[in-house]
């Protein structure tokens, strides 16, 4: 056995991975209407960039993207993956076949053997997991499948797998809703091993929910699914504030990516223009190619390549498109902002509010404070 250096375990030979790449990403609209959610840049780069990153750093050696929604985008930045130094190549569906659907479509794209662990990744999520201690898991139980878990103070929006003292799967409950329902803190945290045979018998050619049909699927027939608790960073990007978390977590080294080997306290990228009276903080990105003019303050947000931010402005958590121009003393808090669009001095938006591709908010002199409102 060979020790490939990549954290706690002793993966051998070629290990495959499967992301999920082909969503809408409707939490993330408008920023997705132009661009597929695991495309969209945290910390400079698409998180499907982390992500295979840190695949690689983990001793995966292939890597096969289910690609639907904007298929090229992927083939076009990655290309054969050499630039991680992996294998890679993308899988298109015709249709949207949901999770389960997607990893059985790859199915024939797979170099591994009927036993041999096959990795898959939702494409939305930013971890700091062992993956060879997930893969050394499934091995050591003999397991069909092994589920990365982690724990949640309010598991409601998530699928929940409880577990017994084996770390065997007992049920897979999704998104329960009243106390009762709240059995166990553990969810799913998008990262499985499967035994590739099992990849196989996933129907062909029809949506399937891995969640909801292949994992319960699985139970009802006695096969072993286990569940592996790993403590480390865990972050679903859906929703835009947690888009912009991840993205300063990555900027400030609490969420560990190789593509971001030295942590700061905010991240300016090449050709970008930030005025010395300016302030660029809490883990921001500045993109390729943005202006930041005097006395703006841009706090734990992310702006797109080429945009824009006028005199004055404060931008505090929000997500600003490519090419946007946010003129000057506007004021945005927890905004999602669209590609190219425009808003005028001294608007004020806050938590919540999203303004469409290419749209143009007039100049206002109406002010607004949150002690206000
Ligand atoms: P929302 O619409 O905002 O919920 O986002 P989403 O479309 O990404 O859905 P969800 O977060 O449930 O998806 C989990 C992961 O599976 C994401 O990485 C998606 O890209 C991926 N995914 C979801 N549905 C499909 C599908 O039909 N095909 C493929 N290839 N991937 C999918």
């Amino acid at each position: 056995m060979t020790d490939h250096g990549g954290g706690s375990g002793r993966v051998i030979g070629v290990l495959e991975a499967i992301l999920l790449v082909g969503g809408k990403g409707t939490r993330l609209r408008p920023l997705t209407i132009s661009a597929p959610k695991p495309m969209l840049p945290v910390a400079g780069r698409p998180v499907t960039a982390h992500q295979i990153a840190r695949a690689a750093e983990g001793g995966v050696s292939r890597v096969i993207l289910g690609t639907s929604y904007r298929a090229d985008v992927f083939s076009d930045y990655f290309g054969n993956g050499a630039e991680f130094g992996v294998d890679l190549r993308c899988v298109v569906e015709e249709v949207p076949l949901g999770t389960g659907g997607a990893i059985r479509n790859v199915a024939d794209s797979l170099e591994s053997g009927p036993d041999d662990p096959v990795l898959v990744f939702n494409g939305d999520v930013l971890t700091g997991l062992d993956i060879p201690a997930l893969v050394d898991a499934w091995r050591d139980a003999d397991a069909a499948v092994a589920l990365y878990l982690t724990r949640v103070s309010d598991p409601r929006a998530f699928g929940l797998v409880p577990t017994d003292d084996n770390g065997r799967v007992t049920a897979f409950l999704e998104k329960p809703q009243t106390p009762e329902e709240i059995v166990t803190d553990q969810i799913n945290a998008g990262c499985y091993v499967f035994r590739r045979s099992l990849i196989d018998k996933i129907p062909a050619g029809r949506p399937v929910s891995v969640e909801r049909e292949t994992f319960p699927g699985l139970l009802a027939v006695g096969e072993k699914v286990i569940g592996v608790v790993d403590p480390g960073y865990w972050l679903d990007l859906g929703t835009p504030l947690a888009f912009v978390q991840g993205s300063r977590d990555l900027v400030s080294g609490t969420a560990p990516s190789p593509l971001v080997p030295e942590p700061g306290a905010c991240m300016i990228m090449f050709d970008a223009r930030v005025d010395p009276s300016a302030a660029v903080t809490g883990g921001s990105v500045v993109g390729v190619g943005c202006a930041v003019a005097a006395g703006a303050r841009v706090d734990g947000s992310v702006l797109f390549d080429g945009a824009e931010v006028g005199e004055g402005a404060l931008i505090v958590d929000s997500v600003i498109g490519r090419n946007a121009r946010i003129g000057s003393d506007v004021r945005l808090d927890g905004v999602v902002v669209g590609d190219g669009a425009q808003i005028a001095t001294g608007n004020e938006l806050a938590h919540g509010a999203r303004v469409f591709p290419d749209a143009e908010l007039a100049p206002t002199s109406l002010r607004f404070s949150s002690d206000q409102t």
